[in-house]
C-alpha cells in the first residue's frame, strides 16, 4: 500500500521502534505573534505531532502555513503561546546541543573558510582543538568537501555551500537535525545529488529529521511520513506515510504518483492564500473565467 494513515488534525508517529515513545511530541502546540499595535496573528493552530526516534519526517504546505514556526519551536528559537514541546519527555525550554536547524540560505561566515565555519561551533562549545579537528574532518569528508576545506564560502557553488552548512550542522552530533528548505534553492540535479547524501548520512548516523519543503516530490522522495499542513491559520492537514523501498527516484512512477496526491491537497491551500494575497480579481488558473453580461467580451467577433 502506497498511502498510509490520514488524519485530519493529529499526527501521531507509527509506534516507536524501540517502544521507549516518541523523541520529539508536540501537543496542542499553537503559536500566535503580536505587532507593535497588539495586533495579533495566528500562525499555528494547536497541533499535535509526534516524531519517532530516527524518522525522516517531512512538513510540506503553503507560504505562510506555519512551517518555519514549527521548525522554530522544536528548535526552541520560539515558545509556544498554546501547548507543550517536549524531547524525550523533556519539556523544551529554549535551544540545545541535541537540537541543530540548517536553513535555505547556508549562513556561512563569509571571512571564515569551509573548515573554520565546521570548527566554529565547537569552538562556542568549548570542544578540544584536536577532537573538534578530527570531528570537522570526518563531517567535511561525509559531505564530499574535506578537499575544499580551505576555501572561503564566495569561492563555493550553491550546493558546495549547503555541504558545508550541513557539515556545521552535524559536527556538534545533535540527534534531532531541523532542516528548513535547505535545498530549496538548488537547481534539481544539484538537489538529487544532495538528496541521494543526505539520506546516506541519515542513515549512517540514524538521526531524527524534521524537512520542511515546498515540493511535494522532494517529501516523498526522502519521507518516512509526510505532513501536510493547511493555511491560515497553520494546522495539519493530512498525514500521509510513505512505505516506499529507498533509495528512492524522483522520477520513479509511485513516487510521481504519491507527489500528485500530495500536491492535489496542497492546491485548494495555495489558492487560499492566493486570494487573500493578490488582487481581488484572482481565479484558479483551471477556472473558465465567464465574461459577465455588461463585459461584450468576443462581441462583434
Ligand atoms: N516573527 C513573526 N512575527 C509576526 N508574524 C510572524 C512571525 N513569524 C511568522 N509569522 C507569521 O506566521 C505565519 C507562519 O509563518 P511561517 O514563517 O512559519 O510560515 P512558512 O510555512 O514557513 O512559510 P514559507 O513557506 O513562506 O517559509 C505567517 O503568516 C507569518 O507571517
Ligand atoms: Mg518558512
Amino acid at each position: 500500500m502506497l498511502l498510509g494513515e490520514h488524519t485530519a488534525a493529529r499526527a501521531s508517529a507509527p509506534s516507536c521502534d524501540d517502544g521507549s515513545g516518541p523523541i520529539i511530541a508536540l501537543r496542542g502546540v499553537g503559536k500566535s505573534f503580536v505587532d507593535a499595535e497588539g495586533r495579533s496573528t495566528i500562525a499555528l493552530e494547536p497541533v499535535d505531532i509526534d516524531v519517532r526516534r530516527g524518522e525522516f519526517l517531512c512538513l510540506v504546505g503553503p507560504s505562510g502555513c506555519g512551517k518555519s514556526t514549527i521548525l522554530n519551536l522544536v528548535a526552541g528559537l520560539e515558545a509556544p503561546t498554546h501547548g507543550t514541546i517536549a524531547i524525550r519527555g523533556e519539556p523544551v525550554k529554549g535551544p540545545g546541543p541535541d537540537r541543530t536547524v540548517m536553513f535555505q540560505e547556508a549562513a556561512l561566515f563569509p571571512w571564515l573558510t569551509v573548515l573554520e565555519n565546521v570548527l566554529f561551533p565547537l569552538q562556542v562549545a568549548r570542544v578540544a582543538k584536536a577532537e573538534a579537528l578530527s570531528r570537522a574532518e570526518r563531517y567535511l569528508r561525509m559531505v564530499h568537501l574535506w578537499k575544499f576545506r580551505d576555501a572561503r564560502p564566495h569561492e563555493l557553488s550553491g550546493g558546495m555551500k549547503q555541504r558545508a552548512a550541513l557539515a556545521r550542522s552535524l559536527v556538534i552530533e545533535p540527534e534531532i537535525l531541523l532542516m528548513d528548505e535547505p535545498f530549496g534553492a538548488l537547481d534539481a540535479q544539484t538537489a538529487d545529488l544532495l538528496h541521494a547524501e543526505l539520506e546516506t548520512i541519515w542513515r549512517e548516523t540514524r538521526k531524527t529529521v524534521v524537512f520542511v519543503t515546498h515540493n511535494p516530490r522532494e517529501a516523498v522522495r526522502l519521507g518516512d511520513r509526510v505532513i501536510v499542513l493547511g493555511t491560515r491559520p497553520g494546522r495539519v492537514k493530512r498525514v500521509v506515510s510513505i512505505d516506499l523501498p529507498r533509495p528512492r527516484d524522483q522520477e520513479q512512477r509511485d513516487v510521481a504518483l504519491l507527489a500528485a496526491v500530495l500536491r492535489n491537497e496542497l492546491k485548494s491551500e495555495i489558492e487560499k492564500v492566493l486570494r487573500e494575497e493578490v488582487d481581488d480579481g484572482w481565479r484558479p488558473a483551471q477556472e473558465p473565467v465567464r465574461p459577465g453580461p455588461d463585459r461584450g467580451l468576443g462581441g462583434g467577433i
